[in-house]
């Protein structure tokens, strides 16, 4: 979905900088975005969320090849299914780390460079599965609960100061997270998702579903009574 996203912002002439893990995808990504219409050259520089020594570097890189920042959007995360997270304690306390205390030390490093410029947006991709505690998503499902409560108190202290904060729902979307995985009634395409999500920004709109059905869907779900949530296997 981040590469799909960034794509739009290149096909409208927008100036990006792209942050990563691996510096030959990130060199790939770049020239695909000049090609489409981003402001050449499209720097890049490493990123890791399993290593939080690599934030600030990264960022400050980003602000000064663009010249200050206006929006940064944060599309990385983890995945793995409920019974792989159990069967590995290592992978559990990788994917808590990375989904939800990195990407908020991540968040908060940018929130600070944001708001010393007078503001801007903050865009992070959440998750339905952080809306109910479900038995398919226990551990994902609550990082993405805390970050989905993070990114609203943001939006509360900050929004007045200038921060706009941006939190995307996806319900179930077909990129290389879900692989495999047997798409449900309304699951998405990140094409879809990246034209939804460049409108909320424009925005600013605090939380967006995507695709929209998701909206309802989670809406009869968050009514759930627990006994009900207990029997079905949603
Ligand atoms: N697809 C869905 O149905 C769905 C539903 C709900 C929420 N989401 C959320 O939406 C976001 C985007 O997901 P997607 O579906 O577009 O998945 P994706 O194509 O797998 O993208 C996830 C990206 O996260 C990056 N990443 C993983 N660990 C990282 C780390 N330690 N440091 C830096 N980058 C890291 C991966 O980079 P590499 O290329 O280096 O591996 C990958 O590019 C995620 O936060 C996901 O949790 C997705």
């Amino acid at each position: 979905m981040g590469r799909a996203l960034a794509r739009r912002m290149a096909e409208r002439g927008d100036r990006l900088f792209l942050l990563g893990r691996d510096a030959a995808d990130l060199e790939k990504s770049a020239r695909d975005l000049e090609v489409r219409g981003a402001p050449a050259p499209v720097g890049s520089a490493a990123c890791d969320l399993e290593r939080t020594d690599t934030f600030a570097p990264a960022l400050q890189a980003a602000e000064q090849a663009l010249g200050g920042l206006d929006v940064v959007v944060v599309t990385a995360g983890l995945f793995a299914t409920q019974d792989a997270l159990e069967a590995d304690a290592e992978l559990a306390r990788r994917l808590l780390v990375v989904d939800f205390a990195n990407t908020v030390v991540f968040c908060e490093e940018a929130r600070r460079r944001l708001l010393a410029r007078g503001g801007g947006t903050l865009c992070v991709f959440s998750s339905v599965a952080g809306e109910r505690g479900r038995k398919p998503v226990v551990l994902y499902g609550a990082a993405k609960a805390g970050l989905t409560r993070y990114l609203e108190g943001l939006d509360h202290k900050f929004r007045a100061a200038g921060l706009r904060t941006v939190c995307v729902k996806p319900g179930f979307v077909k990129t290389s997270m879900t692989d495999g995985l047997t798409p449900p009634p309304f699951a998405g395409e990140p094409d879809g998702v990246a034209r939804r999500v460049l409108t909320a920004i424009d925005r600013g709109e605090p939380v967006v579903y995507v695709p929209f059905m998701w909206r309802w869907v989670m809406l009869v779900i968050r009514s759930l009574p627990r006994a009900v949530m207990r029997r079905i296997g949603f």
